[in-house]
């Protein structure tokens, strides 16, 4: 991806469905220095996201999209990301899947962040599936995000070590810790920084 160069950063819209502390270590990320990406639209399908709070603290534009009728919320999604020059979108614990022909607009330019190590534990209930098969590994993976689910190319992954007794959500808040740093981590490297 090619980096603006002086004070233009790449306008991104972050796409939540829940908690957004990935969207939060984005935002902060967003207005260091070094981040060559700008956060300016939040869209949620889920008007009760505890996320969406993040866009009015840190005043982001926010719009919530039902996606009941995909077609139709896709079409209107499209054109406010168009009119709000928006280049690349992070999804960060959106519940959603997004049409091929959404998909082919954005090319390239379609992060997610994943609590596994892809390819392994697509999908949902990754932690307890991973706990089930006696894992000693899980973690999370940043990856392009394509027409089949979490199978994009891979950015970046951290691994982390599956403890005695771990649960479900002990290795839940394992792993996020180390999303909120390595989704920052992964823009990094797409705009070779
Ligand atoms: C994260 O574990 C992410 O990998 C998954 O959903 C969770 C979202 O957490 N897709 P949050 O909303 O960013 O706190």
């Amino acid at each position: 991806m090619v980096l603006s160069t002086g004070y233009n950063k790449t306008r991104t819209a972050v796409f939540i469905s829940g908690t957004g502390s990935n969207l939060k270590s984005l935002i902060k990320f967003s207005k260091t220095s070094i981040s060559p990406i700008s956060i300016n639209f939040v869209i949620s399908n889920n008007s009760k996201a505890k996320g969406l709070n993040y866009a009015k603290i840190y005043k982001i534009k926010k719009k919530v999209f039902s996606f009941k009728n995909k077609k139709k919320s896709e079409i209107k999604l499209l054109s406010i990301l168009k009119k709000n020059n928006i280049n690349m979108i992070c999804l960060a614990g959106f519940m959603k899947i997004l049409s091929k022909n959404f998909i082919k607009k954005f090319k390239g330019k379609i992060l997610n962040i994943h609590p596994s190590l892809l390819p392994k534990y697509k999908g949902l209930n990754t932690h307890l599936r991973v706990l089930n098969n006696k894992e000693k590994y899980s973690g999370c993976t940043v990856h392009f995000v394509n027409a089949r689910l979490d199978s994009g190319k891979v950015i970046l992954q951290k691994k982390v070590k599956i403890s005695k007794n771990e649960t479900e959500a002990s290795l839940a808040k394992k792993i996020l810790a180390q999303e909120h740093k390595l989704y920052p981590k992964a823009i990094l490297k797409v705009f070779n920084l």
